[in-house]
Protein backbone atom coordinates (compact mmCIF):
# COMPACT_ATOMS: atom_id res chain seq x y z
CA UNK A 1 0.00 0.00 0.00
CA UNK A 2 1.04 3.46 -0.53
CA UNK A 3 -0.23 6.11 1.21
CA UNK A 4 0.49 9.90 3.11
CA UNK A 5 1.96 9.10 6.73
CA UNK A 6 -1.34 9.13 9.13
CA UNK A 7 -1.17 12.37 11.16
CA UNK A 8 -0.11 10.21 14.18
CA UNK A 9 2.91 8.70 11.97
CA UNK A 10 3.73 12.26 10.78
CA UNK A 11 3.58 13.70 13.96
CA UNK A 12 6.36 11.09 15.00
CA UNK A 13 8.38 11.46 11.67
CA UNK A 14 8.95 14.93 12.46
CA UNK A 15 9.42 14.76 16.11
CA UNK A 16 11.87 12.79 16.03
CA UNK A 17 13.70 14.85 13.22
CA UNK A 18 13.23 17.72 15.73
CA UNK A 19 14.39 15.63 18.72
CA UNK A 20 17.12 14.61 16.59
CA UNK A 21 18.37 18.15 15.63
CA UNK A 22 17.82 19.98 18.94
CA UNK A 23 20.27 16.57 20.30
CA UNK A 24 22.81 17.95 18.34
CA UNK A 25 22.34 20.78 18.85
CA UNK A 26 23.24 20.76 22.25
CA UNK A 27 26.02 18.30 21.89
CA UNK A 28 28.22 20.15 19.67
CA UNK A 29 26.75 20.71 16.50
CA UNK A 30 25.35 17.50 13.99
CA UNK A 31 27.99 15.15 13.24
CA UNK A 32 28.62 14.56 9.44
CA UNK A 33 26.99 12.32 7.33
CA UNK A 34 28.05 9.57 4.96
CA UNK A 35 25.25 7.96 2.64
CA UNK A 36 26.54 5.11 0.31
CA UNK A 37 23.60 3.74 -2.29
CA UNK A 38 24.16 0.13 -4.21
CA UNK A 39 22.61 -0.96 -7.45
CA UNK A 40 19.50 0.87 -9.22
CA UNK A 41 17.98 3.80 -9.40
CA UNK A 42 15.09 2.99 -7.40
CA UNK A 43 18.22 2.66 -4.75
CA UNK A 44 19.40 5.52 -5.17
CA UNK A 45 16.11 7.47 -4.87
CA UNK A 46 15.97 6.16 -1.71
CA UNK A 47 19.32 6.94 -0.51
CA UNK A 48 18.14 10.77 -1.39
CA UNK A 49 15.30 10.31 1.02
CA UNK A 50 17.84 8.65 3.59
CA UNK A 51 19.59 12.00 2.85
CA UNK A 52 16.74 14.57 3.10
CA UNK A 53 15.86 13.16 6.68
CA UNK A 54 19.32 13.62 7.95
CA UNK A 55 19.45 17.06 6.02
CA UNK A 56 16.46 17.96 8.56
CA UNK A 57 18.25 17.62 11.27
CA UNK A 58 21.22 19.29 10.56
CA UNK A 59 23.76 17.03 9.37
CA UNK A 60 26.47 18.01 5.87
CA UNK A 61 27.39 15.35 3.99
CA UNK A 62 31.00 13.65 3.33
CA UNK A 63 32.27 11.50 0.19
CA UNK A 64 34.09 9.35 2.53
CA UNK A 65 33.38 7.21 5.68
CA UNK A 66 36.47 8.18 7.48
CA UNK A 67 35.27 11.95 7.72
CA UNK A 68 31.90 10.76 8.93
CA UNK A 69 29.69 10.11 12.49
CA UNK A 70 26.99 8.95 10.89
CA UNK A 71 27.51 6.15 8.08
CA UNK A 72 24.53 4.81 6.28
CA UNK A 73 24.56 1.43 3.62
CA UNK A 74 21.56 1.33 1.47
CA UNK A 75 22.36 -2.06 0.18
CA UNK A 76 21.82 -4.28 -3.35
CA UNK A 77 20.79 -7.57 -3.70
CA UNK A 78 20.06 -8.43 -7.34
CA UNK A 79 23.44 -10.67 -7.57
CA UNK A 80 25.97 -11.95 -5.22
CA UNK A 81 28.80 -9.62 -6.16
CA UNK A 82 26.74 -6.98 -4.85
CA UNK A 83 26.35 -8.41 -1.84
CA UNK A 84 29.70 -9.20 -1.69
CA UNK A 85 30.88 -5.82 -2.10
CA UNK A 86 28.63 -4.90 1.00
CA UNK A 87 30.05 -7.42 3.24
CA UNK A 88 33.12 -5.87 2.50
CA UNK A 89 32.38 -2.46 2.91
CA UNK A 90 30.40 -3.38 6.14
CA UNK A 91 33.32 -5.22 7.41
CA UNK A 92 35.95 -2.09 6.72
CA UNK A 93 33.89 0.23 9.25
CA UNK A 94 34.85 -2.36 12.07
CA UNK A 95 38.28 -0.34 12.40
CA UNK A 96 36.38 3.22 12.22
CA UNK A 97 33.95 2.15 15.31
CA UNK A 98 36.73 1.34 17.44
CA UNK A 99 38.81 4.68 16.69
CA UNK A 100 35.14 6.29 17.59
CA UNK A 101 33.00 4.53 19.96
CA UNK A 102 30.14 7.21 19.40
CA UNK A 103 30.11 6.35 15.23
CA UNK A 104 26.78 5.59 14.09
CA UNK A 105 26.51 2.69 11.58
CA UNK A 106 23.15 1.37 9.59
CA UNK A 107 22.81 -1.21 6.98
CA UNK A 108 19.23 -0.96 5.10
CA UNK A 109 17.71 -1.75 1.65
CA UNK A 110 17.33 -4.64 -0.54
CA UNK A 111 20.12 -6.75 0.80
CA UNK A 112 18.88 -6.59 4.53
CA UNK A 113 15.51 -7.35 3.83
CA UNK A 114 16.47 -11.07 3.40
CA UNK A 115 16.70 -12.59 6.70
CA UNK A 116 19.10 -14.76 6.07
CA UNK A 117 21.44 -11.49 5.55
CA UNK A 118 20.04 -9.45 8.59
CA UNK A 119 20.98 -12.88 10.70
CA UNK A 120 24.52 -12.61 9.20
CA UNK A 121 25.11 -8.89 9.97
CA UNK A 122 23.88 -9.38 13.72
CA UNK A 123 25.81 -12.05 14.18
CA UNK A 124 29.30 -11.55 12.66
CA UNK A 125 28.98 -7.56 12.72
CA UNK A 126 28.00 -6.74 16.14
CA UNK A 127 29.06 -3.38 15.53
CA UNK A 128 26.24 -2.33 13.10
CA UNK A 129 23.93 -0.06 14.87
CA UNK A 130 21.22 -0.45 13.20
CA UNK A 131 19.84 -2.75 10.22
CA UNK A 132 16.43 -1.69 8.35
CA UNK A 133 14.27 -3.05 5.76
CA UNK A 134 12.91 -1.26 2.49
CA UNK A 135 9.95 -0.41 4.65
CA UNK A 136 11.12 1.55 7.19
CA UNK A 137 11.97 4.31 6.00
CA UNK A 138 9.62 6.03 8.49
CA UNK A 139 11.13 5.09 11.36
CA UNK A 140 14.56 6.16 10.61
CA UNK A 141 14.38 9.11 12.85
CA UNK A 142 13.08 6.94 15.67
CA UNK A 143 16.13 4.28 15.10
CA UNK A 144 18.74 7.22 14.37
CA UNK A 145 17.63 9.22 17.84
CA UNK A 146 17.46 5.95 19.86
CA UNK A 147 21.01 5.18 19.25
CA UNK A 148 22.20 8.83 19.18
CA UNK A 149 21.10 9.11 22.39
CA UNK A 150 22.80 5.84 24.78
CA UNK A 151 19.82 3.02 23.22
CA UNK A 152 20.94 -0.52 22.07
CA UNK A 153 20.20 0.04 18.28
CA UNK A 154 17.72 -2.30 16.51
CA UNK A 155 17.15 -4.56 13.91
CA UNK A 156 13.91 -3.56 12.21
CA UNK A 157 12.55 -5.49 8.92
CA UNK A 158 9.07 -5.77 8.69
CA UNK A 159 7.58 -8.00 6.04
CA UNK A 160 8.57 -6.85 1.80
CA UNK A 161 4.43 -6.37 1.45
CA UNK A 162 4.10 -3.07 3.70
CA UNK A 163 3.55 0.10 2.97
CA UNK A 164 5.64 2.90 1.62
CA UNK A 165 4.91 6.63 2.29
CA UNK A 166 4.20 9.83 0.73
CA UNK A 167 5.88 12.95 2.10
CA UNK A 168 9.52 11.88 3.04
CA UNK A 169 11.37 14.68 2.58
CA UNK A 170 14.61 13.72 -0.36
CA UNK A 171 18.07 15.49 -0.69
CA UNK A 172 18.85 15.10 -5.04
CA UNK A 173 21.88 14.39 -6.00
CA UNK A 174 21.83 16.52 -9.05
CA UNK A 175 20.15 19.43 -9.59
CA UNK A 176 19.77 18.96 -13.15
CA UNK A 177 18.25 15.46 -13.01
CA UNK A 178 14.98 14.27 -10.97
CA UNK A 179 14.69 10.53 -9.75
CA UNK A 180 10.59 10.24 -9.26
CA UNK A 181 9.51 6.91 -8.35
CA UNK A 182 5.92 6.41 -9.69
CA UNK A 183 5.81 2.25 -8.37
CA UNK A 184 7.32 0.07 -5.83
CA UNK A 185 7.64 -3.37 -5.81
CA UNK A 186 7.39 -6.43 -8.51
CA UNK A 187 4.33 -8.61 -9.32
CA UNK A 188 6.13 -10.35 -11.83
CA UNK A 189 8.72 -13.48 -10.38
CA UNK A 190 10.40 -13.80 -13.07
CA UNK A 191 12.78 -17.20 -11.73
CA UNK A 192 16.31 -15.72 -11.17
CA UNK A 193 15.57 -12.79 -9.54
CA UNK A 194 14.80 -11.58 -5.66
CA UNK A 195 13.32 -8.48 -6.36
CA UNK A 196 9.74 -9.42 -5.65
CA UNK A 197 10.99 -10.89 -2.05
CA UNK A 198 12.72 -7.96 -0.91
CA UNK A 199 10.34 -5.11 -2.26
CA UNK A 200 7.43 -6.50 -1.98
CA UNK A 201 3.82 -6.19 -4.25
CA UNK A 202 3.58 -4.21 -6.91
CA UNK A 203 2.63 -0.80 -5.57
CA UNK A 204 2.15 2.44 -7.95
CA UNK A 205 1.61 5.79 -6.61
CA UNK A 206 -1.25 8.25 -7.70
CA UNK A 207 -1.01 9.69 -10.84
CA UNK A 208 -1.82 13.12 -8.96
CA UNK A 209 1.08 13.02 -6.71
CA UNK A 210 3.16 12.05 -9.66
CA UNK A 211 2.39 15.04 -11.69
CA UNK A 212 2.06 17.53 -8.87
CA UNK A 213 6.00 16.27 -7.84
CA UNK A 214 6.97 16.28 -11.52
CA UNK A 215 5.49 19.98 -11.74
CA UNK A 216 7.14 21.16 -9.39
CA UNK A 217 10.62 19.88 -10.20
CA UNK A 218 10.34 21.25 -13.77
CA UNK A 219 9.50 24.51 -12.09
CA UNK A 220 12.18 24.64 -9.90
CA UNK A 221 14.63 24.25 -12.68
CA UNK A 222 15.12 20.60 -13.51
CA UNK A 223 15.93 19.38 -17.04
CA UNK A 224 15.16 15.62 -16.44
CA UNK A 225 12.89 13.84 -14.72
CA UNK A 226 12.93 9.85 -14.72
CA UNK A 227 10.23 8.17 -13.66
CA UNK A 228 11.21 4.72 -11.74
CA UNK A 229 9.92 1.50 -11.34
CA UNK A 230 10.91 -2.32 -11.45
CA UNK A 231 8.08 -2.48 -14.54
CA UNK A 232 7.18 0.92 -15.27
CA UNK A 233 4.86 -0.58 -18.20
CA UNK A 234 2.45 -2.10 -15.18
CA UNK A 235 1.99 1.27 -13.54
CA UNK A 236 -1.90 1.91 -12.32
CA UNK A 237 -2.80 -1.97 -12.64
CA UNK A 238 -3.18 -2.15 -8.32
CA UNK A 239 -5.13 1.33 -8.04
CA UNK A 240 -7.33 1.31 -11.55
CA UNK A 241 -7.31 4.37 -13.64
CA UNK A 242 -4.45 6.30 -15.70
CA UNK A 243 -1.94 3.25 -16.53
CA UNK A 244 1.71 4.49 -17.85
CA UNK A 245 0.78 5.31 -21.60
CA UNK A 246 -1.68 7.64 -19.79
CA UNK A 247 0.36 9.34 -17.16
CA UNK A 248 3.27 9.69 -19.68
CA UNK A 249 0.67 11.67 -21.88
CA UNK A 250 -0.18 14.00 -19.04
CA UNK A 251 3.73 14.45 -17.79
CA UNK A 252 4.21 15.17 -21.24
CA UNK A 253 1.79 17.95 -21.23
CA UNK A 254 4.08 20.64 -19.02
CA UNK A 255 5.33 24.20 -20.86
CA UNK A 256 9.23 24.43 -20.24
CA UNK A 257 12.52 22.55 -21.74
CA UNK A 258 12.48 19.17 -20.06
CA UNK A 259 13.10 15.84 -20.72
CA UNK A 260 11.10 12.57 -19.44
CA UNK A 261 12.76 8.98 -19.37
CA UNK A 262 11.98 5.94 -17.53
CA UNK A 263 13.12 3.14 -16.15
CA UNK A 264 12.44 -0.34 -16.73
CA UNK A 265 9.74 -1.42 -18.72
CA UNK A 266 8.73 -5.59 -19.40
CA UNK A 267 8.12 -6.14 -23.05
CA UNK A 268 5.32 -8.22 -21.79
CA UNK A 269 3.52 -5.37 -20.44
CA UNK A 270 5.17 -2.76 -23.17
CA UNK A 271 2.05 -1.81 -25.19
CA UNK A 272 1.67 -0.64 -28.87
CA UNK A 273 -0.12 2.48 -27.31
CA UNK A 274 2.76 3.36 -25.09
CA UNK A 275 5.20 3.28 -27.88
CA UNK A 276 2.66 5.57 -29.96
CA UNK A 277 3.08 8.33 -26.96
CA UNK A 278 6.59 8.25 -26.85
CA UNK A 279 6.37 8.70 -31.10
CA UNK A 280 3.89 11.40 -30.66
CA UNK A 281 5.76 13.63 -27.46
CA UNK A 282 7.67 16.41 -26.87
CA UNK A 283 9.61 15.89 -24.16
CA UNK A 284 9.63 12.19 -23.80
CA UNK A 285 13.29 10.02 -24.34
CA UNK A 286 13.65 8.32 -27.78
CA UNK A 287 14.84 5.45 -26.17
CA UNK A 288 13.70 2.07 -24.49
CA UNK A 289 15.28 0.24 -22.27
CA UNK A 290 13.43 -3.40 -22.97
CA UNK A 291 15.43 -6.16 -21.00
CA UNK A 292 15.23 -9.15 -23.22
CA UNK A 293 17.40 -11.27 -20.96
CA UNK A 294 17.52 -14.19 -23.64
CA UNK A 295 17.31 -14.81 -27.18
CA UNK A 296 15.75 -18.37 -26.81
CA UNK A 297 11.96 -19.23 -25.69
CA UNK A 298 12.88 -22.14 -23.99
CA UNK A 299 15.19 -20.58 -21.22
CA UNK A 300 12.44 -17.37 -21.14
CA UNK A 301 9.64 -19.85 -20.40
CA UNK A 302 12.04 -21.30 -17.64
CA UNK A 303 12.71 -17.53 -16.45
CA UNK A 304 8.90 -17.12 -16.46
CA UNK A 305 9.43 -13.67 -18.59
CA UNK A 306 5.87 -14.76 -20.43
CA UNK A 307 6.66 -13.44 -23.91
CA UNK A 308 8.46 -15.50 -26.73
CA UNK A 309 11.05 -13.79 -28.80
CA UNK A 310 8.54 -13.52 -31.90
CA UNK A 311 6.42 -11.51 -29.51
CA UNK A 312 9.26 -9.35 -28.46
CA UNK A 313 10.64 -8.52 -31.85
CA UNK A 314 7.12 -7.93 -33.03
CA UNK A 315 7.30 -5.20 -30.56
CA UNK A 316 10.65 -3.70 -31.55
CA UNK A 317 9.96 -3.69 -35.10
CA UNK A 318 7.01 -1.81 -34.35
CA UNK A 319 8.52 0.63 -32.15
CA UNK A 320 11.62 1.39 -34.61
CA UNK A 321 9.01 2.25 -37.57
CA UNK A 322 7.28 4.57 -35.07
CA UNK A 323 10.04 6.24 -33.81
CA UNK A 324 12.77 5.85 -36.28
CA UNK A 325 15.65 7.60 -34.24
CA UNK A 326 14.86 5.20 -31.51
CA UNK A 327 17.35 3.69 -29.42
CA UNK A 328 17.03 0.00 -27.51
CA UNK A 329 19.45 -1.22 -24.84
CA UNK A 330 18.52 -4.34 -22.82
CA UNK A 331 19.41 -6.53 -20.35
CA UNK A 332 20.97 -9.81 -20.94
CA UNK A 333 21.95 -13.13 -18.41
CA UNK A 334 24.44 -15.40 -19.81
CA UNK A 335 24.54 -18.75 -18.12
CA UNK A 336 20.51 -19.45 -16.67
CA UNK A 337 20.62 -22.76 -15.16
CA UNK A 338 19.66 -25.62 -17.90
CA UNK A 339 21.38 -22.39 -20.73
CA UNK A 340 23.25 -24.50 -23.32
CA UNK A 341 25.12 -23.28 -25.78
CA UNK A 342 22.40 -23.43 -28.41
CA UNK A 343 20.29 -21.05 -26.44
CA UNK A 344 22.89 -18.69 -25.62
CA UNK A 345 23.80 -18.82 -29.49
CA UNK A 346 20.22 -17.72 -30.30
CA UNK A 347 20.67 -14.65 -27.50
CA UNK A 348 23.37 -13.80 -29.99
CA UNK A 349 21.22 -14.05 -33.40
CA UNK A 350 18.64 -11.92 -31.05
CA UNK A 351 20.97 -9.25 -30.98
CA UNK A 352 22.02 -8.97 -34.45
CA UNK A 353 18.53 -8.94 -35.07
CA UNK A 354 17.43 -5.73 -32.65
CA UNK A 355 21.31 -4.57 -33.19
CA UNK A 356 21.17 -2.37 -29.54
CA UNK A 357 23.08 0.62 -29.18
CA UNK A 358 23.67 -1.09 -25.27
CA UNK A 359 23.19 -3.92 -23.80
CA UNK A 360 23.71 -4.52 -19.49
CA UNK A 361 24.95 -8.35 -19.68
CA UNK A 362 25.20 -10.24 -16.07
CA UNK A 363 26.31 -13.99 -15.46
CA UNK A 364 23.53 -15.32 -13.90
CA UNK A 365 23.88 -15.21 -9.83
CA UNK A 366 22.10 -17.68 -7.67
CA UNK A 367 19.89 -16.03 -5.00
CA UNK A 368 18.62 -17.77 -2.10
CA UNK A 369 14.84 -17.93 -2.67
CA UNK A 370 14.36 -17.70 -5.88
CA UNK A 371 12.61 -20.63 -8.12
CA UNK A 372 15.69 -20.81 -10.15
CA UNK A 373 18.27 -21.24 -7.19
CA UNK A 374 16.45 -24.94 -7.25
CA UNK A 375 17.23 -25.27 -11.04
CA UNK A 376 20.26 -27.51 -12.39
CA UNK A 377 23.14 -25.43 -13.19
CA UNK A 378 25.95 -27.74 -14.93
CA UNK A 379 27.76 -24.86 -16.87
CA UNK A 380 30.96 -24.06 -15.13
CA UNK A 381 31.56 -20.46 -14.23
CA UNK A 382 34.17 -20.81 -16.79
CA UNK A 383 32.28 -21.57 -19.98
CA UNK A 384 30.04 -18.57 -18.64
CA UNK A 385 32.89 -16.71 -18.73
CA UNK A 386 33.74 -17.21 -22.72
CA UNK A 387 30.34 -16.75 -23.75
CA UNK A 388 30.40 -14.04 -22.04
CA UNK A 389 33.19 -12.54 -24.00
CA UNK A 390 32.09 -13.41 -26.96
CA UNK A 391 28.60 -11.51 -26.29
CA UNK A 392 30.32 -8.33 -25.21
CA UNK A 393 32.34 -8.59 -28.60
CA UNK A 394 29.62 -8.98 -30.90
CA UNK A 395 27.60 -5.59 -29.01
CA UNK A 396 30.81 -3.88 -28.87
CA UNK A 397 30.50 -3.96 -32.68
CA UNK A 398 27.38 -3.67 -33.20
CA UNK A 399 27.49 -0.54 -30.82
CA UNK A 400 30.35 1.05 -32.91
CA UNK A 401 28.34 0.67 -35.82
CA UNK A 402 25.19 1.76 -34.77
CA UNK A 403 27.10 5.28 -33.26
CA UNK A 404 28.91 5.18 -36.45
CA UNK A 405 25.58 6.01 -38.35
CA UNK A 406 25.38 9.45 -36.33
CA UNK A 407 28.49 10.88 -38.16
CA UNK A 408 27.52 13.79 -39.98
CA UNK A 409 24.14 14.35 -37.83
CA UNK A 410 22.97 17.07 -34.97
CA UNK A 411 22.15 15.80 -31.94
CA UNK A 412 19.88 17.86 -28.56
CA UNK A 413 22.33 17.04 -25.53
CA UNK A 414 21.54 17.73 -21.81
CA UNK A 415 24.26 18.62 -20.70
CA UNK A 416 25.30 16.99 -17.35
CA UNK A 417 29.36 18.45 -16.60
CA UNK A 418 32.46 17.57 -17.36
CA UNK A 419 33.52 14.07 -18.88
CA UNK A 420 35.14 11.83 -16.40
CA UNK A 421 38.10 10.41 -18.77
CA UNK A 422 38.54 13.68 -20.60
CA UNK A 423 37.82 16.22 -17.79
CA UNK A 424 38.71 19.32 -20.41
CA UNK A 425 35.31 17.76 -22.41
CA UNK A 426 31.66 18.08 -21.45
CA UNK A 427 29.12 15.48 -21.81
CA UNK A 428 25.66 14.64 -21.51
CA UNK A 429 22.64 12.42 -22.96
CA UNK A 430 20.70 12.92 -26.24
CA UNK A 431 17.35 12.46 -26.54
CA UNK A 432 17.90 9.47 -27.74
CA UNK A 433 19.70 8.36 -24.29
CA UNK A 434 23.47 8.28 -25.97
CA UNK A 435 26.61 9.79 -24.22
CA UNK A 436 27.80 12.81 -26.04
CA UNK A 437 31.13 14.72 -25.40
CA UNK A 438 32.20 17.89 -27.31
CA UNK A 439 33.84 20.89 -25.63
CA UNK A 440 32.38 23.54 -24.47
CA UNK A 441 31.78 26.33 -21.31
CA UNK A 442 31.20 25.17 -18.39
CA UNK A 443 28.20 27.46 -17.89
CA UNK A 444 26.47 25.33 -20.49
CA UNK A 445 26.06 22.74 -17.68
CA UNK A 446 22.21 22.45 -16.92
CA UNK A 447 21.34 23.27 -20.34
CA UNK A 448 20.56 21.46 -23.98
CA UNK A 449 22.76 22.09 -26.61
CA UNK A 450 23.16 21.06 -30.34
CA UNK A 451 26.53 18.92 -30.87
CA UNK A 452 27.52 17.92 -34.28
CA UNK A 453 28.76 13.92 -34.53
CA UNK A 454 32.00 13.90 -35.48
CA UNK A 455 33.71 10.45 -33.72
CA UNK A 456 31.74 7.41 -32.77
CA UNK A 457 33.04 5.05 -30.03
CA UNK A 458 31.38 1.76 -28.90
CA UNK A 459 29.46 3.51 -26.08
CA UNK A 460 29.31 6.89 -27.02
CA UNK A 461 29.78 9.96 -29.60
CA UNK A 462 31.69 12.70 -30.15
CA UNK A 463 31.03 15.96 -31.65
CA UNK A 464 31.15 20.06 -31.95
CA UNK A 465 29.21 22.42 -30.19
CA UNK A 466 26.44 24.35 -32.91
CA UNK A 467 26.20 28.12 -31.77
N1 LIG B 1 21.57 -13.01 -11.87
C1 LIG B 1 22.04 -12.24 -12.87
N2 LIG B 1 21.43 -11.12 -13.30
C2 LIG B 1 20.28 -10.78 -12.69
N3 LIG B 1 19.44 -9.75 -12.90
C3 LIG B 1 18.43 -9.84 -12.02
N4 LIG B 1 18.58 -10.92 -11.25
C4 LIG B 1 19.72 -11.53 -11.65
C5 LIG B 1 20.40 -12.70 -11.25
N5 LIG B 1 19.95 -13.48 -10.28
C6 LIG B 1 19.66 -8.76 -13.95
C7 LIG B 1 18.52 -8.78 -14.97
C8 LIG B 1 17.77 -7.52 -14.65
C9 LIG B 1 18.89 -6.62 -14.16
C10 LIG B 1 18.46 -5.45 -13.37
O1 LIG B 1 19.68 -7.48 -13.37
O2 LIG B 1 19.09 -8.71 -16.26
O3 LIG B 1 17.10 -6.99 -15.76
FE1 LIG C 1 13.01 -8.89 -11.17
FE2 LIG C 1 11.49 -9.61 -13.26
FE3 LIG C 1 10.52 -7.92 -11.41
FE4 LIG C 1 12.43 -7.08 -13.10
S1 LIG C 1 10.35 -7.72 -13.67
S2 LIG C 1 12.37 -6.74 -10.86
S3 LIG C 1 13.66 -8.95 -13.36
S4 LIG C 1 11.08 -10.05 -11.08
Amino acid sequence: MIRELSGEENALFNEYIDKTRAYFQSSGGAPKAYVHSYGCQQNVSDGEKIQGILQQMGCDFVNSPEDAGIIILNTCAVRENAEDKVFGNVGALKKLKEQNRGLVIAVGGCMVQQKHIAEKLKASYPFVDIVFGTHTMHELPRMLYEKLTGGKGCVNIPDADGMICEGIPTRRNSDIKAYVPIMYGCDNFCSYCVVPYVRGRERSRKAEAIEKEVSELITQGYKEIMLLGQNVNSYGKNIGGTDFAGLLKRLDGFEGEYKLSFMTSHPKDCTKELIDVIADSRHIERHIHLPVQSGSDRILKLMNRRYTVEKYLELVNYAKSRIPDLSLTTDIIVGFPGEGYEDFCQTLELMKKVRYDMAYTFIYSKREGTRAAEMDDPVSDKEKGIWMRELLEVQGQIGLENYQRYIGSTLTVLCEGHDKNKPEYLTGHSRQSIIVRFAGEESLIGSFVKVKVTKAMPWAVEGELIN
